[in-house]
């Protein structure tokens, strides 16, 4: 049996219309559900899943959670808050370099206290592999850890997100015919798929974390939905890998344009590293004319706003008008 999951997120989010943007676009008709708005420090689609991760881990009698990512990863900063809330250590095994003064999510890892590992890893593989060795250093100093994947993509972590189809479910008083959604790890899209009734398709935009998306995200949603006693999904897997540009955190003149547009349209925040994508992603199925206006698109927004305030993003922003 699984335990229940944990409350460490504000839920419901809310769906909003973004109606000035769909007049920008000339339809289709635009709503956002703001999973930017689910608390623990600063918010983000990690809470749901860490909602169910962090339950498994007290249920395994565990006092540390070990996870790792980018410097600039919001799962780690979530992962971190969630360890405070429960009273549990958190070490997270960072890709790359400890380089410079610590900005955007890092400034916060520091804040929150959480113990940094610098790993060196540079590729998507690299960091699982240093997460294992982190976890393996925790045993070995007689704590017990439990370690979560890079963006917490296990089948545990996607239950949130099966959660998160019924809460929309509930919410909305008629389908979409699409939600656009960021994929990172792909657990926030497969757990959506394996949650999700009726007709509604789902778009991934890759925004360049994970090259076997194709692969994970059906496999892991089948997994889901066998997890939760769900049929399993039924359409066919949706994935835009044209948007990440030269690849992950590096944005786009299109990424750049589209956190501007809705920033100024809406007054909603993206970030540089998924939502700015996926919403790239969004616009250019509108333009090319796959989305129309006889189409009604949730925008999923998964949070990530504290990477506005890191590395060369600042500069990126505020130099011309992408
Ligand atoms: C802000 C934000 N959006 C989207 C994602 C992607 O979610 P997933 O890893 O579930 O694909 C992540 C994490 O990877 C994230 O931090």
């Amino acid at each position: 049996m699984r335990p229940a999951p944990l409350p460490l997120a504000q839920r419901p989010t809310p769906i909003e219309p973004l109606d000035r943007l769909t007049d920008w676009l000339g339809g289709p008709r635009l709503l956002v559900k703001r999973d930017d708005q689910t608390g623990l420090a600063l918010g983000g689609n990690k809470a749901r899943k860490l909602e169910h991760l962090c339950a498994e881990a007290l249920a395994l009698g565990c006092d540390t959670l070990v996870t790792g990512g980018g410097p600039q990863s919001n799962h780690c900063r979530m992962t971190a808050a969630a360890a405070n809330r429960l009273g549990l250590q958190c070490h997270l095994a960072l890709a790359g370099e400890a380089t410079g003064p610590p900005t955007g999510n890092l400034l916060l890892d520091h804040v929150l206290g959480a113990h940094l590992h610098p790993t060196g890893a540079r590729s998507y593989y690299e960091i699982e592999a240093s997460i294992e060795g982190v976890a393996d250093h925790v045993r070995s100093t007689g704590r017990r850890p439990y370690a979560i994947p890079v963006g917490g993509a296990s089948v545990t972590g996607a239950l949130g997100y099966v959660d998160a189809a019924r809460e929309l479910a509930g919410q909305l008083t008629e389908p979409v015919d699409w939600i656009v959604v960021a994929d990172g790890s792909g657990g926030t899209h497969a757990g959506l798929l394996a949650g999700l009734d009726g007709d509604t398709r789902i778009l991934g935009v890759d925004v360049g974390t994970r090259p076997d998306l194709d692969q994970r995200v059906p496999e892991l949603a089948e997994a889901t939905a066998a997890a939760t006693g769900r049929p399993a999904p039924g359409s066919e897997v949706a994935i835009d890998h044209t948007r990440f540009g030269a690849g992950y955190g590096k944005p786009t003149p299109e990424c750049l344009e589209a956190i501007r547009v809705v920033a100024r349209r809406e007054g909603l925040l993206l970030d540089p590293v998924y939502t700015g994508k996926a919403m790239a992603g969004l616009i250019g199925w509108a333009r090319e004319g796959r989305f129309t206006d006889r189409h009604s698109v949730l925008f999923w927004h998964t949070g990530g706003a504290p990477a506005l305030f890191a590395g060369p993003f600042a500069d990126w922003l505020t130099n011309g008008e992408g």
